[in-house]
Formats: structure tokens, sequence, C-alpha cells
């Protein structure tokens, strides 16, 4: 199994490295010039092609050949940064490879998830701060999730929710919908929001389907997840 990692040197892509390598998949990494160096931990046991993640020429030569294609989506800027990277991933990847791409709870699909007075309140506040400081557009994230649904690619989009750091607790549980009681606790260790892109190359149950998912040992991934 190929892989590639676009944004491979931010926390969720190294993350996503090392279990890709631990499951003895060929990594290839995308990440900007100025953060190779933060693959340095992986050198010589993946290969990294530096570029911007919407430069559609780094791209191509990242996913030639791979079997699947992990994207880590950030709207960074105001210049459609997550739609570029999303569209470059869909173009050029092998018509059956498994592309998976992460984003947050946020996103809807079908506009069935229900989200609480503080979420909406927070996304909200925080979208037109970003936008004013030109930093960060949730738009552009919408934008690159809506044509992700539309495409015609093998994908999945996995909808993560607050994050934090610590020792793997296993896989996220998940459900189609935000507003699921199972969600309620509303946080995942990082390390296992990687760990579920990475599983989600090899579980066709996920396509296409946008999984938001929540740690399995939280309270209410205890209380409300069905046995496997
Ligand atoms: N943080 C949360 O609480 C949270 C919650 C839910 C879902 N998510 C989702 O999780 C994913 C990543 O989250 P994360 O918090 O773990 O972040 P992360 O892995 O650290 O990812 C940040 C990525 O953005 C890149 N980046 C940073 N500044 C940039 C810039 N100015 N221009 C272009 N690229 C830049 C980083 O690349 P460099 O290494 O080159 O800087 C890195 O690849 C996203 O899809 C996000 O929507 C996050």
């Amino acid at each position: 199994m190929k892989v590639c990692i676009v944004g491979a040197s931010g926390k969720l892509g190294r993350y996503m490295v090392r279990h890709a390598l631990d499951r003895g998949y060929e990594v290839v990494g995308v990440c900007r010039g100025k953060s190779v160096g933060k693959l340095e931990e992986f050198a010589g046991r993946i290969t990294v092609v530096p570029g911007a993640t919407d430069d559609r020429e780094v791209i191509r030569r990242a996913v030639a050949g791979c079997d699947g294609v992990l994207t880590v989506l950030v709207p960074w800027g105001v210049k459609g940064y997550s739609t570029g990277t999303a569209q470059a991933v869909m173009d050029h990847a092998p018509a059956a490879a498994r592309l998976v791409f992460s984003c947050g709870w946020h996103i809807t699909r079908d506009g069935q998830d229900v989200y609480g007075l503080t979420f909406r309140a927070f996304v909200k506040i925080f979208g037109w701060l970003g936008r004013l400081a030109r930093a960060v557009d949730i738009n552009d994230q919408v934008e690159a999730c809506r044509r992700v649904f539309a495409s015609g690619t093998r994908w999945t989009v996995v909808r993560g929710s607050d994050l934090e750091e610590g020792e793997s607790q296993g896989l996220p549980v998940w459900s189609r919908h935000v507003g699921d009681p199972v969600l309620e606790s509303n946080l995942t260790r990082r390390v296992d929001f990687a760990l579920f892109m990475v599983e989600a190359l090899v579980n066709d149950e996920l396509v296409h389907e946008a999984p938001a998912i929540v740690g399995c040992r939280t309270p209410s991934a205890r209380a409300y997840a069905q046995p496997a």
C-alpha cells in the first residue's frame, strides 16, 4: 500500500505518518518547504515532496501511483487554499485511490446536523475574526468539502471534534450526524483522529460517508456507542 499524506508536517499529519509506517505502508508526505525539518524523525523512511498543498504540480507528483491519499484540509488565508488542495488531490490521484479528508464538525454534508448554540456562536465569531484578519476562511473549507461530496471519487470526509493530546485510547466512534448523543462529549485525542483517518483507507464502509468522530473512552461514547 502506497499512501500520500498531504499536510504531513502538522500535528495531525505526523501522527498519520506514524500510523501509516506502523502498518508497513510506503509513505509520501507533502508539506511546505519551510516545514520539511518537522519530518526529520522520519528521514530515510518516507519520501517528502516539498511545496504548497494547493500547488497542482506538487500534488500531481506526490499522489502518482498511490492507493490512498490522506489530506489535512485547513482553510489558511483567503485565497481558497483548502479548495485548491482538495481539487488538486481529486484531479490527480489515481481513479481507484481511497481519498480521506480531515475537517471539523462544522462541515455538514446533508444539513441534518444539529449544533448547540455555543458551537454555532463559536463558528460564527471565529469565522468572522478569521476573515477579518485574512488569516482563515472557514467558507473555503466548506467549499472544499462541497466539491468532495459532489465528486465521483472514493472519498471519506472525517469530521473531528475538539481535540486533545495524549496517548492513544483506540479507534474513535462515529455518527453520521452531529447532535447524536454518542458525540456529546465532543473530545478526541489527536492521535486517534489520525488513527481513524488511516483506518478509513481500508474500510470500504466509510466510502461516501462523512463520519463525525469522538473518542471511544469519552463518557458519551461509553454511554451510547453500539457494540461493534
Ligand atoms: N484543532 C482542532 O481543535 C480541530 C478540531 C476539529 C477538527 N480539526 C481538523 O483537524 C485538521 C488539522 O488540525 P490540527 O489542529 O491537528 O492542525 P495541524 O495538524 O497542526 O495542521 C495544520 C496544517 O496546516 C499547515 N499550515 C499551518 N499554517 C499554514 C499556513 N499559513 N499556510 C499553509 N499551511 C499552513 C501546517 O503545515 P506546516 O507544518 O507547514 O505549518 C499543517 O499541515 C484540520 O482538518 C482541522 O479542520 C481540528
